[in-house]
């Protein structure tokens, strides 16, 4: 399906993407060439498929640079960084697999930090005066109430991964704190599920997922046998754990927000944000609300809980309104549609 999309890009406002071929990063890509902005990807694909950027041009009616390499990879896109029109860094690129970092953390420190370092000190050689930084709910840990605000203290993070996010915001406060000529935002994902209304272009897990939406998909196609619910002894409604889903392209949304929000003069020069529905459900109401949305069958069954999971975390979505002038417009049923309208997609595709 193809979206009108602004033909001439050569005079919109140049956005780097990091990890634009990503999950969230290509949703974006696509919500800000719709906003008016001109995204250049990079992307090595060590996370995605090189098909992602085709469907991307497809879906945007124009053509989007695409640099395939690490993003610390500089020197392969030295000529964009040096773009005096470049306006702002979207930067997604970093590993996000708790169980993953566990077993791999220097992997996730020099990915996630050390990375993310030597990327802002490309922003102050470049001069270039927005950044939006990826972070995640997990920076809260277990929180002490809900629904978490910006202000919910941080716990000790539960996971290297978690650690590299906590560190990263810690870093980018800093670094703004000292470089007032930057203005920079964090972005505090909740849980991101869903796929684009075209159902083109979705969550691509490149082996076995650990999230939730991607393992639902993968029972009611008979994939795997039986889904295991994490535990079921929870102090929650039904026992099993709480979560804040929201649908990708709600979240896609508020980066060009974001971005909007960090181009307005009157903007403070660092903020972090909660990016959530501002709903809690638990896992056994997703894969009810799934089985039901798409008239199939989840087979699941309870198990043990799973070391590091908080028992329930959901956004306060007031700051995001407030300054960003954003909130989700997305329910649970859109999200369980188009996830699995995404794997019908990818099903024919694969032939
Ligand atoms: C959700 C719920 C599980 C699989 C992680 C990261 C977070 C963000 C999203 C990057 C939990 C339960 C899951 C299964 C289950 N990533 N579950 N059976 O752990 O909330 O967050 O992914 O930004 O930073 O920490 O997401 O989808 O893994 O789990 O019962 O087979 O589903 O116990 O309660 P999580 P999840």
């Amino acid at each position: 399906m193809k979206e009108f999309m602004p033909q001439n890009m050569e005079s919109k406002k140049k956005v780097l993407v990091t990890g634009g071929l990503g999950f969230i990063g290509s949703h974006t890509v696509l919500s800000l060439i719709k906003s008016g902005f001109s995204p250049v990807i990079v992307d090595d694909c060590r996370n995605s498929q090189e098909f992602i950027h085709d469907s991307l041009q497809r879906l945007s009616g124009t053509k989007i640079p695409w640099i395939k390499e690490d993003y610390q990879s500089f020197d392969s896109y030295r000529e964009y960084l040096e773009d005096e029109d470049l306006d702002g860094i979207v930067h997604f690129a970093a590993y996000k697999a708790v169980g993953e970092s566990v077993e791999n953390p220097m992997m996730y420190f020099q990915n996630n930090v050390s990375g993310f370092i030597a990327l802002l000190n490309e922003v102050l050689k470049h001069d270039i005066k927005n950044v939006v930084f990826s972070s995640s709910c997990t920076v809260y840990g277990q929180p002490e109430s809900n629904p978490v605000t910006e202000q919910t203290p941080m716990q000790i993070a539960e996971s290297p991964y978690g650690a590299t996010k906590q560190m990263c915001e810690r870093i980018l406060q800093d670094f703004a704190a000292a470089h007032k000529e930057v203005n920079s935002i964090a972005l505090r994902y909740f849980n991101p599920v869903g796929a684009h209304h075209s159902h083109e272009i979705g969550e691509l897990p490149l082996n076995k997922p650990n999230n939730l939406m991607p393992l639902v998909v993968m029972a009611a196609k008979g994939l795997i046998e039986k889904l295991t619910v994490y535990g079921n002894d929870y102090q929650t409604k039904d026992g099993t754990c709480i979560r804040d889903y929201i649908h990708v392209e709600d979240l896609a949304d508020a980066h060009v927000k974001a971005l909007d929000y960090l181009m307005t003069p009157s903007s403070e020069n660092y903020k972090f944000v909660n990016l959530g529905n501002g709903t809690g459900y638990s896992v056994l109401e997703v894969i009810q609300k799934f089985a039901e949305v798409n008239e199939v069958v989840v087979p699941h069954e309870i198990g043990e809980r799973r070391p590091g999971d908080v028992e329930a975390i959901y956004a306060d979505t007031s700051m995001a309104r407030e300054i960003l002038n954003w909130q989700a417009s997305k329910d649970l049923s859109d999200m369980v549609r188009d996830s699995w309208q995404w794997s019908k997609f990818l099903d024919k595709s694969n032939g």
